[in-house]
């Protein structure tokens, strides 16, 4: 079943709310001295060109987190071709805007599980029961799981999975051996011949290597403008694989 989420019903709030709240802040500050001159008048047009630079960030990353990064999503979940029987795991789910766009395309037998630690900081309103009042919105809670589990120790036996997603969330754990854990679980609960795509704005070439240690073969490819976090120097890559049947 091959269903892309065009209107959305659930609301998915915005990654990493502080980040874009300094764009706008840091923004309407340098416009003071854009538009009035003072105390320089002479680098008035320093003040200009910054004061765009972080208007133009701040709507860079909106766009990405309340639009572009669905529209990219429903584009790698169509390449995945997803029959709608497969159990899919989504590691840091948040509010679900990748695991409700994957449980639209199961049917019977498909079941969409997502794991988070719902972090508000990671994400604004970020709550089991807004993820869960989504799935109800979305109209497939039927097919939801959600469990509050760290995804550098998932809570499932290995191979219970078909496919494991992840979206900006691996970036989040601090340390290079737990994200390395991160990975290393994803591919431990996928069942021989399942896939993997994890996106993400940082360490898309460590999650690879990672991946080519655990005898799989990565590919990585850039998502483009819609997945831009406030610029192109914030760019989200797509890791995809198959464990080895
Ligand atoms: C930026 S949000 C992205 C949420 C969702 N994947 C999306 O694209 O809208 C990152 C998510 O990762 C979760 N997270 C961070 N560290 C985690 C961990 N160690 N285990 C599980 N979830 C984690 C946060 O709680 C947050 O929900």
């Amino acid at each position: 079943m091959i269903e892309t989420m065009v209107v959305r019903h659930g609301e998915y709030g915005i990654d990493a709310p502080a980040v874009p709240a300094t764009f706008v802040g840091l923004g309407a500050a340098a416009l003071v001295p854009a538009v009035t001159g003072y105390p320089v008048r002479a680098l008035r047009p320093l003040w200009v060109a910054l004061a765009a630079l972080l208007g133009g960030s701040a709507a860079s990353y909106l766009y990405a987190t309340r639009s572009g990064k669905f529209a990219a999503w429903a584009d790698v979940l169509d390449e995945l071709g997803l029959r709608g029987d497969e159990r899919v795991l989504d590691m840091g789910c948040g509010r679900g805007a990748v695991l409700l766009a994957a449980a639209r395309r199961l049917g019977d037998g498909g079941q969409a599980v997502g794991v988070d630690l719902w972090r508000s900081v990671d994400q604004s309103g970020n709550a089991e029961a807004t993820t869960l009042a989504n799935a109800r919105a979305e109209g497939v809670a039927d097919r939801v799981e959600l469990r509050t589990a760290d995804m550098t120790d998932l809570p499932f036996p290995d191979g219970s999975f078909d496919l494991v997603l992840s979206s900006l969330a691996i970036h989040n754990i601090p340390t290079p051996e737990g994200r390395a854990a991160a990975i290393s679980e994803a591919v431990r609960v996928l069942r021989p011949g399942g896939r993997l795509a994890v996106a993400d704005i940082q360490h898309t070439s460590a999650y690879a290597e990672r991946l080519r240690g655990l005898g799989l073969e990565p590919q990585v490819r850039d998502l483009g403008p819609r997945f831009w976090f406030g610029g192109p120097w914030v760019r989200t890559s797509l890791v995809t694989a198959t464990r080895p049947g």
